[in-house]
């Protein structure tokens, strides 16, 4: 895994050349668009990149950007890698240890997540305040790289309290509805079932989702600031009468691009401001 990590880390330095980029953003399914808010410094497809997987999942096309907005530069990947297309914690995790490698220290992540609390709507931001790993599987399991951060990292700040309060505000002035609230993280590729679903209810979970977590909990073990967001894009299994359908789901998403890209593109600014 570390060869992976620096034959990967020193590819793009070297692709990169001297970038600026102290923020980046995982965009997940349904968010990949955000892209054309940006200018496009550079495209790097990850079938180019040695030590990184392909990715295989629609709405994940597997892209690494370099993006200037303004006079600020971001990295940007597009699609993610999941443990249910086979790819073991390690292999899911390494791109955010190869961020941290280029100079990354403030990150945002974006997942599309099935509503448990009967608050949320489709189409709702969940600004995520802390998260349950219910799958259990921690890629931070094997030998700790002591260059990258502690044995035992201390996960009770791990989403930064002021980035979710100015999301809060922002997504109010920007006539968003957002709700703060815990994510729960499942192995997927199957839907929950609503036995499921009653009990991550019962268990304190407002919005569930394949992704997100090793990535964050990587992050925060390198001390990268952490801020994440879930887009509702179903109710979770059993809330409703309805059948769930990744299709459906891509194209709720698609539907909510424009209301969300602007909202987006601020985070991106405090971030890389920070
Ligand atoms: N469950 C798990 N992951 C999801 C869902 C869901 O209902 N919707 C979008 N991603």
């Amino acid at each position: 895994m570390q060869e992976n990590i620096q034959q990967a880390t020193a590819f793009l330095r070297d692709a990169l050349g001297d970038h600026k980029a102290r923020a980046a953003i995982i965009l997940g399914s349904g968010f990949s668009d955000w892209i054309s808010a940006a200018f496009i410094v550079q495209e790097i497809s990850y079938a180019q990149i040695p030590g990184f997987s392909n990715t295989s999942v629609d709405g994940h096309p597997g892209r690494l950007y370099l993006l200037q907005i303004g006079s600020i530069q971001i990295l940007a990947l597009q699609g993610r890698f999941h443990f249910y297309e086979g790819h073991d914690m390690h292999a899911v995790a390494l791109p955010i240890r190869v961020l941290r490698q280029l100079g990354i220290l403030h990150l945002m992540l974006t997942n599309a997540a099935g509503g448990i609390n009967t608050n949320y709507q489709t189409g709702d931001l969940m600004v995520i305040a802390d998260h349950i790993n219910f799958f259990g599987l921690n890629p931070l399991i094997g030998p700790n790289l002591e260059e990258y951060g502690t044995r035992f990292p201390d996960t009770s700040r791990l989403y930064h309290q002021g980035l979710r309060k100015e999301a809060i505000e922002l997504a109010k002035e920007m006539n968003i509805v957002a709700h703060t609230g815990v994510y729960i993280y499942t192995v997927g590729p199957n839907f929950e079932t609503p036995a499921e679903i009653r009990m991550m209810r019962l268990m304190g979970a407002d919005a569930v989702g394949m992704s997100t977590v090793p990535e964050a909990l990587v992050a925060h073990h390198m001390g990268i600031t952490v801020f994440a967001i879930s887009l509702i894009a179903n109710p979770a299994a059993g809330t409703t009468e309805a059948i769930l359908d990744h299709q459906d789901v891509l194209e709720t998403l698609q539907s909510m691009q424009t209301k969300i890209q602007p909202f987006i593109t601020q985070m991106m600014m405090q971030l890389a401001a920070m």
